[in-house]
C-alpha cells in the first residue's frame, strides 16, 4: 500500500521528461547537475530537490508560460526569464531564491489573490491546492488591492455534469485544463473565451460541460491546480486520506489508478503517473463511473431455490456451496462426469480464472470450461499461434509512438480502449499516418487535428476479401521485405502463400467490389501500409467475431511478416483485447483444449506436470466450449454449471438459443455483484465481489500483468477466490490457499511464462509484461524481436469464404455490432453508474436513405428482425454507416441486440459471428414478442428477488 503523501508516488515535475543522448550540464542554487538537453531549467530544479513556484507548469503538459511565477534569475540573461520555458543550456548558472525573485512572485500572486474567493476553509481543495501551496510558497501575507474593484467573485457554476462541477470564480485561467484536453485527451473540448481581465475557460459545442464536445474523461479536472474543476464526490467527501494503487476493472488498456480512500469510503479515482498502460490519464469509465461498486442493488448474501418459480431463499455462505456441491455431484452421478461444466470471468482476476479452470479440472474430473473470450478474441489465439507461435499481442501500447502509419481494422479505440485511443490521436497529430478499415465512420476516421487518410469502409463480413486484395497489392508491386522474410520466415509457407495472393481472383479490382470498396483505395493503402515506415496494426472484434475471424487474424499476421513490420518498436500485430483480463483469462487455461500458459491438454508432459501439482489424473481430452455446452444442455446431456463472472444470458448471442439451454439445466450457479441476466436462471446464487474488494491481478492488451489491491473489505465476506477455495473444499478437493499472492506462486510454478512472475517482483516493477522468466526476468514489452516464439513465422493461406449470413428479399440489410464510450459491454456497471447522463439506451442506426425508404424519421419505435429473432429499438438516423448497413451497440437487456444474432460462429473457434446478421428493419409502434416475454420474465424474478429483501428486513424487525 502506498501512503496517500508518499513524495515519491505522485512527485510533479513540472515539465515533462525529455529524452536525449546529450547531457547539459548547469549549476542551480549553487548546486550541479546534468541532465539530457532540452529539460527546462524548473525540471532540472525539480530533480535537484528545489521545488520553484509554478501555477500553469505540470509535467504532463508541455510548458506554458503564462503565469510567470516561476520567474529564476539566469547569469548572462537579461529580466527574470520564466524557469518553465527555459531550456538549459551547458555551463547555465541559475539563481531560483534571490530576494528580487521573492518580491516578484509576490506581487503576482497578490493579483491572482486579489480575483479569487478566499473561502479557503469551505473549499473542496483545502489542503490540496497549488493556489494555497503557492501563496504560501512566495509567504503572501497581504493584498494590497483589495476585492472592490471588478472580479469574477459571483460567476455560476456548471454542475452539469455528472462527476465535475465547473466553477468559474476560481479559475485563475492557467490553461492546464484546456492544454489537457489537447495534449492528453486530444478532444478539444475547452477553449478560453474573452480577451484578458474577461478571459475565462468555456466548454465549446454545447451550453455546459454536459452538452458540450466533452467526453467527461477529467483530465482537466487532475490538471486544474484550484478547486475550479473538481470531482463532485471530492466535494462531498471531503479530501482523501490514503491512496491504494490498483487497476481498472473495465477495458483491456488496464490503466492504474490511485484509490484515494478516507476510511472505507472511496473518495475519488485518480489515474496513477506511473502506470505503465496509462502514464495517468483514464476515461470516464475507470475515472468517474465506480458507483456500481456500492449500489444498492448489489447481492450480498447467497441464495439458493430449488426451482426458478420459487422465491430466492437466502443462506450461509456454508450452506449455498454445500448445496451447489450436492447439485453438481447428485447429477454427476445421474449424467455422468461430463455432465458439468463452468465458464471462467474475464472481468475477474488471474488468480480467480486460474482457480476455477483448477476446479473444473481436479473437482469436476473434466476439461468442461471455457471464458468469454469464446465470444470475442478465440480466433486472435487461434490466429497469432498458427503464424507467430504465441497468443497475444506484440507490443506495448508506448509502441505507437513510434510508428509512421497506423492501420485500424475493426476496431474503435476512441470509443472502446479511450486511453490507448488518446495516445494514438497524439502521435496521429505528430505526423503518423492513419488507414481505417471499418464498415462505419469511427470517430478516429475524423477528429480534431487527426483524420484517417485512408477509410475503407467495407462492407460487413469481408475482411480476409480486404486484407487477401491487400497483400496481392504487396506482392505483385514488389513492396514485400524479402530479407526479412528470408531471414525469418518458413521458405516453402511463404512461396505458398505469395502465390496464392498473387493470383487475379485476389486483385483490388475483383475484391474491391466485394468489399465495396474502390480498388484505388485498397491498392493506396497497400502502399502506405507497405512502405510508410513503421506500420503497426490495431484490430478489434471487428475482426475476430466473423464466419473467418481465425483467417483474418493470420491475414493480418501474413501482412507484418510480409513488410517486416514486427519485431520492433512502432510495428506489430495488436489485438485490442475487450475486457480488464480476457488476454489474462485465457493465459489461465480457461479454454477447455489448455492448460495455463496456452499448454495443450493432450501434452502427456505437460498434463504429468500439473497431475503432479494437483495430486489428481486429468482428462487428456479436451471438453466442451461455451457453444457446445448450450448443445449438450439442449440435447439432455449437459445439466449444471458453475458461472463466475460472465452474463452469457446476455452477451452471447441467440439470447432465445441460450436461454433454452439454461432452463434445461437442474443446476445453474451464478457467482456474480448483481442478480444479472443468467441469475434469472440461476438456483444458487453467489455473492461475488468488486475489483475494490480482493487482492490479485488483471493482464492487459499488452500482456502486462498489474496488482488489483484491496481497498475495502468484500461486502459479502468472501473475495470470489475464497468463494471457489470453499466450493472445491465442499466438492471434496480443498485448495490451501491463504492469499493470492501463493495462487500466484502456483501459477508462475507452473507456466513458463510467468516463471519469473511473483507479487513481490509486481510491486518492485510496478508491472511485468510477460514472457517474464529466466530469459527475460524484467517482462517483455515487444516480442518476436529476433525470432518468432515459434522458431520462423509462418504464412497462412487465407482463401476467402464468404459467410452463410446473406442479405435476400427478407433480410435486406446487414447488422453490426459495437460499444460505446460511456458504457461497458452488458453494461451490468455502467448503467447502474451517473454514465447514462449520455446513454440511457441502444440505437440503432440506420443510413438516412434506408430510413427513408422506409418512413423511418430519427427517433422512431423501429422493430428489427433476423432469422433469429425479432426486438424494438429507437432509430438514430446516421451517415456513420453505408447505405445497406444497420449498427448497434447492446448494452442494455431489454434491446435484445443479441435476440437478433445467429448461432454462426468461426470455423477454427466456435467465436459468434456478431459483426455480421442479415435483417429487415421496419417502423413499429409497440415491443416485440421477445421484448414482452423477456419484461415478464424479469418482472416475475425481480419480485422474487424483492420478496426475498422483505423477507430479510423483517427478520432483522424481529
Ligand atoms: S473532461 Fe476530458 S474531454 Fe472533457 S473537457 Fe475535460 S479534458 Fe476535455
Ligand atoms: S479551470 Fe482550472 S485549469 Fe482551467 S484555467 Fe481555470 S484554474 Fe486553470
Ligand atoms: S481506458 Fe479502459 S482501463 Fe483505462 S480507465 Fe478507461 S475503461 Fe479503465
Ligand atoms: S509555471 Fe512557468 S510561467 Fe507558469
Amino acid at each position: 500500500m502506498i501512503n496517500y503523501f508518499d513524495p515519491r508516488s505522485d512527485i510533479d515535475l513540472g515539465t515533462p521528461e525529455r529524452v536525449n543522448d546529450v547531457q547539459v550540464s548547469l549549476v542551480i542554487d549553487g548546486r550541479s547537475i546534468s541532465v539530457p538537453g532540452g529539460t527546462s531549467v524548473m525540471r532540472a530544479a525539480a530533480l535537484l530537490g528545489t521545488s520553484i513556484p509554478k501555477l500553469c507548469a505540470t509535467d504532463s503538459l508541455e510548458a506554458f508560460g503564462s503565469c510567470r511565477m516561476c520567474m529564476v534569475e539566469i547569469d548572462g540573461m537579461r529580466g527574470y526569464p520564466a524557469s518553465c520555458t527555459t531550456p538549459v543550456s551547458e555551463g547555465m548558472v541559475v539563481r531560483t531564491q534571490t530576494p528580487r525573485l521573492a518580491d516578484l512572485r509576490r506581487n503576482v500572486m497578490e493579483l491572482y489573490i486579489s480575483d479569487h474567493p478566499l473561502d479557503c476553509l469551505t473549499c473542496s481543495a483545502n489542503g490540496n491546492c497549488e493556489l494555497q501551496t503557492v501563496a504560501g510558497q512566495v509567504g503572501l501575507r497581504e493584498v494590497r488591492y483589495g476585492y472592490d474593484g471588478a472580479n469574477h467573485l459571483s460567476e455560476q457554476k456548471d454542475v452539469s455534469n455528472p462527476y465535475f462541477d465547473y466553477e468559474p470564480s476560481k479559475c485563475i485561467v492557467c490553461n492546464r485544463c484546456v492544454r489537457a484536453c489537447e495534449e492528453i485527451q486530444g478532444t478539444f473540448a475547452l477553449t478560453i473565451i474573452g480577451r484578458g481581465f474577461d478571459s475565462r475557460v468555456a466548454a465549446a459545442g454545447g451550453d455546459d460541460f454536459l452538452s458540450s464536445e466533452c467526453v467527461s474523461c477529467g483530465a482537466c479536472v487532475q490538471a486544474c491546480p484550484t478547486a475550479t474543476l473538481s470531482e463532485k464526490s471530492l466535494v462531498q467527501l471531503g479530501q482523501p486520506e490514503r491512496a491504494v494503487i490498483t487497476t481498472c476493472a473495465y477495458c483491456g488498456v488496464g490503466c492504474s489508478f490511485r484509490a484515494e480512500m478516507k476510511g472505507e469510503q472511496l473518495v475519488r479515482m485518480v489515474p496513477d503517473k506511473n502506470g505503465g498502460a496509462n502514464h495517468g490519464h483514464a476515461c470516464v469509465k475507470g475515472r468517474f463511473a465506480w458507483g456500481y461498486a456500492t449500489h444498492p442493488d448489489r447481492i450480498t448474501k447467497p441464495m439458493i431455490r430449488k426451482r426458478l418459480e420459487d422465491p430466492w431463499q437466502e443462506v450461509s455462505w456454508d450452506e449455498a456451496v454445500t448445496y451447489a456441491a450436492s447439485e453438481f455431484r447428485r447429477i454427476q452421478l445421474k449424467y455422468g462426469r461430463d455432465s458439468i461444466g463452468g465458464i471462467t470471468s474475464s472481468r475477474c482476476t488471474n488468480e480467480e480464472a486460474y482457480l476455477v479452470q483448477k476446479l473444473v479440472r481436479t473437482a469436476f474430473g473434466n476439461n468442461n470450461v471455457d471464458t468469454c473470450a469464446r465470444v470475442c478474441h478465440s480466433p486472435t489465439g487461434y490466429g497469432l499461434k498458427q503464424t507467430l507461435g504465441e497468443s497475444a499481442g506484440t507490443q506495448s501500447f508506448d509502441s505507437v509512438m513510434q510508428a509512421d502509419v497506423v492501420l485500424v481494422i475493426g476496431a474503435n479505440p476512441t470509443d472502446a480502449h479511450p486511453v490507448f485511443g488518446s495516445q494514438l490521436k497524439r502521435r496521429l497529430r505528430q505526423g503518423a499516418r492513419l488507414i481505417v478499415i471499418d464498415p462505419r465512420r469511427i470517430d478516429l476516421v475524423d477528429s480534431p487535428h487527426a483524420r484517417a487518410e485512408l477509410h475503407l469502409q467495407l462492407r460487413p463480413g469481408t475482411n480476409v476479401a480486404m486484407l487477401n486484395a491487400l497483400a496481392h497489392v504487396i506482392v505483385t508491386e514488389g513492396l514485400l521485405a524479402q530479407h526479412f522474410i528470408d531471414a525469418r520466415c518458413e521458405t516453402e509457407d511463404f512461396a505458398r502463400w505469395r502465390d496464392f495472393v498473387a493470383q487475379p481472383d485476389n486483385a483490388p479490382e475483383v475484391l474491391g467490389p466485394v468489399c465495396g470498396v474502390p480498388a484505388e483505395q485498397i491498392r493506396a493503402a497497400a502502399r502506405l501500409y507497405a512502405t510508410g515506415g513503421n506500420a503497426a496494426i490495431y484490430y478489434g472484434l471487428g475482426v475476430t467475431e466473423h464466419s473467418q475471424g481465425s483467417t483474418a487474424v493470420m491475414g493480418i499476421a501474413n501482412l507484418a511478416m510480409a513488410t517486416g513490420n514486427i519485431g520492433r518498436e512502432g510495428v506489430g500485430v495488436n489485438p485490442l483485447r475487450g475486457q480488464n483480463n480476457v488476454q489474462g483469462s485465457c493465459d489461465m487455461g480457461s479454454f477447455p483444449h489448455e492448460l495455463p500458459g496456452y499448454r495443450h491438454i493432450s501434452n502427456e508432459s505437460v498434463r504429468a506436470e500439473f497431475e503432479q501439482a494437483w495430486g489428481v489424473t486429468l482428462q487428456p481430452d479436451p471438453g466442451l466450449r461455451i457453444p457446445n455446452m448450450f448443445e449438450a444442455a439442449l440435447d439432455g446431456s449437459f445439466k449444471a454449471l458453475y458461472c463466475q463472472g460472465e452474463d452469457i444470458a446476455q452477451s452471447d448471442p441467440n439470447t432465445q438459443h441460450v436461454t433454452a439451454a439454461l432452463l434445461a439445466m437442474e443446476c445453474v450457479v451464478v457467482q456474480d455483484i448483481f442478480l444479472n441476466e443468467t441469475a434469472k436462471f440461476a438456483h444458487v446464487f453467489l455473492p461475488g465481489s468488486s475489483f475494490l474488494e480482493k487482492d490479485g491481478t488483471f493482464t492487459n492488451a499488452e500482456r502486462r500483468i498489474s496488482r488489483v489491491r484491496k481497498v475495502m473489505e468484500p461486502l459479502a465476506g468472501k473475495a470470489d477466490w475464497e468463494a471457489t477455495v470453499a466450493l472445491a473444499g465442499a466438492l471434496g478437493n480443498p485448495m490451501q490457499y491463504r492469499h493470492p499472492s501463493e495462487i500466484m506462486d502456483e501459477i508462475a510454478r507452473l507456466t513458463p511464462t510467468f516463471r519469473r512472475v511473483s507479487y513481490a517482483e509486481l510491486d518492485r516493477h510496478g508491472s511485468l509484461q510477460w514472457p517474464c522468466n529466466d530469459a527475460a526476468p524484467d517482462g517483455t514489452p515487444t516480442m518476436h524481436i529476433d525470432q518468432f516464439v515459434r522458431g520462423k513465422g509462418r504464412f497462412m493461406l487465407t482463401g476467402y469464404v464468404p459467410t452463410d449470413e446473406k442479405v435476400n428479399s427478407r433480410y435486406p440489410l446487414l447488422l453490426t455490432t459495437g460499444r460505446i464510450l460511456s458504457q461497458y459491454n452488458v453494461g451490468a456497471q455502467t448503467r447502474r453508474t451517473d454514465n447514462v447522463a449520455w446513454h440511457d439506451e441502444d440505437r440503432l442506426e440506420i443510413h438516412p436513405s434506408d430510413a427513408e425508404s422506409r418512413g423511418i424519421s430519427d427517433g422512431d419505435w423501429v422493430g428489427i428482425g433476423s432469422r433469429s429473432g425479432q426486438s424494438v429499438l429507437r432509430a438514430r438516423v446516421s451517415g456513420r454507416v453505408a447505405p445497406g448497413v444497420v449498427y448497434t451497440t447492446f448494452h442494455f437487456p431489454e434491446s435484445g441486440a443479441n435476440v437478433i444474432t445467429t448461432d454462426n460462429s468461426d470455423w477454427a473457434t466456435n467465436c459468434p459471428e456478431y459483426k455480421v446478421t442479415a435483417v429487415e428493419v421496419a417502423k413499429v409502434f409497440q415491443p416485440s414478442e421477445w421484448q414482452k416475454r423477456y419484461q415478464r420474465f424479469s418482472d416475475e424474478q425481480r419480485r422474487l428477488l424483492k420478496e426475498r429483501r422483505q423477507a430479510e428486513a423483517a427478520e432483522v424487525r424481529r
